[in-house]
């Protein structure tokens, strides 16, 4: 069969051709060989709550949430603890631990899908109220995986020299926008805040990211409604849904193929870990991931989901703070952080511990 020939389209007017001004080279900027997390912090809400207070309103019972999620209490916040002022605990811990100067921060990340404005973002405020008051400031929408998403931004900055320290938070206040009677979400989700100062380093302290996204899925963890949809149809407010199996499923299968990845990245093998962080999502889902990893017996794997739930981007750095603050892992251990969730969404990493 002969080949068809496309249609040749018009030929375009001529125009005279444009030489751009100046051909000779312009400045780019070289940072750090090397980035490391220098230091962390958190913030735990002051009011703990237990599956029985849950169950009030909840149709469920304290061990069914056991068995199912592994969480046995976890922290709501109240007054004086919105996502900046939670943001503040946790960064101005992180800070200490790096023993910088806040002015020396030259870039602040704020993870969260629980500030409360469309805008502005909660990054700009949470600079000024640490004292990196000039700082480049800005939010990423990552939900559970938005902490690990925003490493690997700093990390690169602080490489290429947009900025010499960085400040990464994860935080939310998920119980804002969570329906204490949905059976799918009340019991899971939880308030919080972690921060990470990163910065330069004689040494690898982070390693590549393995990270991507699957929006064919994008549904499965999600506001319930657009802001127009509720403007224009008197919805109500429009708390986050989740289909839990889904979700389950696509973290227990597909995770543990991303955090091997990332451990090939690294150029390490699991033998080489100390510790395992990954979204505290659910135990049965961090048993499953740990179990078809085959994590060797002296990894200590994070569980903190146990007493604090699961407070998307703000779980990891809790996670990691509550390891080294109790003294399970060394400092300057290698760790391997795995962030998932609504997008679907996802970013792993090997770190050294600070
Ligand atoms: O952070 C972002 C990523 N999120 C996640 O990774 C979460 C992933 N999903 C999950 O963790 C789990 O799906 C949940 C913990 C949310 C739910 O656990 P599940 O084992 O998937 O429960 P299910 O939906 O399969 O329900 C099992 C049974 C059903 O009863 P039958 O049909 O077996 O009689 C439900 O009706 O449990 C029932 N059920 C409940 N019972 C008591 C569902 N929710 C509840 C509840 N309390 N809250």
């Amino acid at each position: 069969m002969p080949l068809r020939r496309k249609k040749q389209a018009p030929a375009a007017p001529s125009t005279p051709e444009l030489k751009p001004k100046g051909t000779g080279s312009i400045a780019t900027l070289t940072g750090s060989r090397h980035a490391a997390i220098l230091g962390v912090g958190a913030y735990r809400p002051r009011r703990i709550v237990d599956n029985h207070e849950i169950c009030e309103v909840l149709d469920s019972s304290d061990q069914w949430i056991r068995e199912r999620s592994g969480i046995v209490t976890r922290h709501i916040a109240g007054e004086g603890e919105s996502v900046i002022e939670m943001s503040e605990a946790a960064a101005k811990g992180a800070i200490e631990m790096a023993g910088i100067d806040p002015e020396q921060i030259g870039c602040v990340i704020v993870a969260t899908v629980t500030h409360a404005y469309q805008t502005p973002a909660a990054a700009p405020l949470l600079a000024m109220r640490i004292g990196a008051d000039t700082a480049a400031a800005f939010d990423i929408s990552a939900a559970c995986a938005g902490y690990c998403h925003g490493v690997t931004l700093a990390s690169d900055m602080i490489r290429s020299g947009s900025a010499e320290y960085a400040l990464v938070v994860g935080v939310e206040r998920l119980s804002d926008f969570t329906d204490p009677t949905d059976r799918g979400t009340a019991f899971i989700f939880a308030d919080g805040a972690g921060a990470a100062v990163i910065g330069p380093s004689e040494t690898e302290g982070i390693g590549p990211t393995i990270w991507g996204s699957d929006g064919a899925h994008w549904d499965v963890i999600a506001q319930r409604d657009s802001w127009i949809d509720v403007r224009d149809h008197d919805l109500g407010w429009p708390t986050i849904v989740m289909q839990g199996q889904t979700v389950f499923r696509w973290a227990v299968w597909g995770m543990a193929p991303v955090a091997q990845r990332a451990l090939d990245a690294a150029g390490i093998t699991i033998e080489d870990l100390d510790a395992f962080i990954p979204h505290q999502a659910n135990m049965r889902i961090i048993d499953a991931m740990a179990k078809q990893l085959k994590m060797p017996e002296d990894v200590v794997i994070a569980r903190d989901i146990a007493t604090t739930g699961n407070t998307s981007a703000a779980s990891v750095p809790l996670a990691t703070e509550r390891l080294l603050r109790e003294g399970l892992v060394p400092r300057g251990g290698l760790a391997l952080q795995l962030g998932f969730g609504a997008g679907l969404s996802y970013a792993a990493q090997v770190i050294r511990l600070p």
